[in-house]
């Protein structure tokens, strides 16, 4: 099996503290990563058909807070020039125009700018430490130089859908439209025990579902060690170390398959974390995915 998306946390620091984020709870040490272990990640992925994969630099953290990240996008696209597309997620408080520059050249793909709202009073009260204004400047300065440069990068405007929000999303794509951009309303989930979501009901004596997580991504945290897991922040089921293992062994190793015939025996009861996932065991919304 090949992974649909890879995720490599180059850094889990963040500049934010945004509300609805587990980022604040996350017990894992704050690092960059190592390029030792970023280059070893990389070559592990040699010679394995990554042509129907995503690969993003970032999972919990902010990509801009690691100082080389668009020389390590440039680094994964010589490597593995293949792969479907290479992306990030960022909150864009750090995109300053020299980093705008550095990332339009890198051979970037695909960029999601998570912006909540169209008011400064409703992005800053869920953005905290991050400031609406600044942020738009970014972003637009960003999306003026890629059409100068006519640089062929998606661009995806995420809102993250709160009471606040919803009602925004007219006046959102009103704003954003006119830039070449696509657009992703998402709904908060429950990030386990760490998110907020207002739509989990779980009743954790009986997994309803098998989650398709472990059949579909794979995630190398700062630090080398790796999960099979969007929601797991504090990497609890570690399914190898990426500092000895390639991808072919970590997405294909016994670790990773017994989760997944725990997964489809609906017998996670003794696994954490998906022992107390509203994905498997609630009505999170996000949980088809
Ligand atoms: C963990 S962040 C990392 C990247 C970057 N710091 C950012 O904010 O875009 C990745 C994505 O998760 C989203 N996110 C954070 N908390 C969430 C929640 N409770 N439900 C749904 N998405 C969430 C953010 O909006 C962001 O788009
Ligand atoms: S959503 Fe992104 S920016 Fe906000 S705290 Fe989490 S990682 Fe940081
Ligand atoms: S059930 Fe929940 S915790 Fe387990 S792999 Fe899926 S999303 Fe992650």
């Amino acid at each position: 099996m090949i992974p649909e998306v890879i995720y490599i946390e180059t850094t889990n620091f963040c500049n934010a503290n945004c509300i609805m984020c587990p980022h604040d709870r996350m017990k894992r040490k704050k690092i960059v990563m190592e390029d030792s272990v970023f280059h070893k990640i990389i070559s592990g992925m040699a010679g394995i058909d990554l042509s129907n994969t995503q690969l993003f630099l970032h999972k919990e953290g902010e990509p801009l807070c690691d100082n080389n990240i668009a020389e390590r996008i440039n680094y994964v696209c010589k490597k593995l020039p293949k792969v479907k597309e290479v992306g990030i997620n960022t909150n864009a408080m750090l995109l300053t125009e020299t980093i705008t520059e550095k990332l339009l050249n890198s051979g970037l793909n695909l960029i999601f700018f998570s912006v909540d709202g169209t008011s400064k009073e409703t992005y800053d009260a869920i953005r905290i430490n991050c400031h609406y204004d600044t942020v738009e400047k970014n972003i637009k300065y960003f999306l003026k130089e890629r059409k100068r440069q006519k640089k062929n990068i998606r661009v995806v405007m995420q809102m993250l859908l709160t009471d606040d929000t919803k009602k925004q999303k007219e006046k959102y794509i009103e704003k954003w439209e006119k830039y070449n951009v696509e657009f992703y309303f998402k709904e908060m989930h429950c990030y386990l025990d760490g998110g907020n979501s207002t739509f989990v009901e779980p009743d954790f004596s009986k997994q309803i579902r098998c989650c398709t997580d472990p059949f579909r991504i794979i995630v190398y945290y700062a630090d080398g060690s790796v999960g099979a897991c969007c929601w797991d922040y504090n990497n609890e089921f570690v399914i190898g170390d990426a500092r000895e293992l390639s991808l072919n062994e970590l997405f294909n190793g016994e670790r990773i398959a017994y989760l997944r015939k725990k997964q489809q025996e609906l017998e996670c009861r003794d696994i954490k974390p998906c022992n107390r996932c509203g994905r498997v065991y609630g009505y999170d919304k996000i949980s088809e995915y």
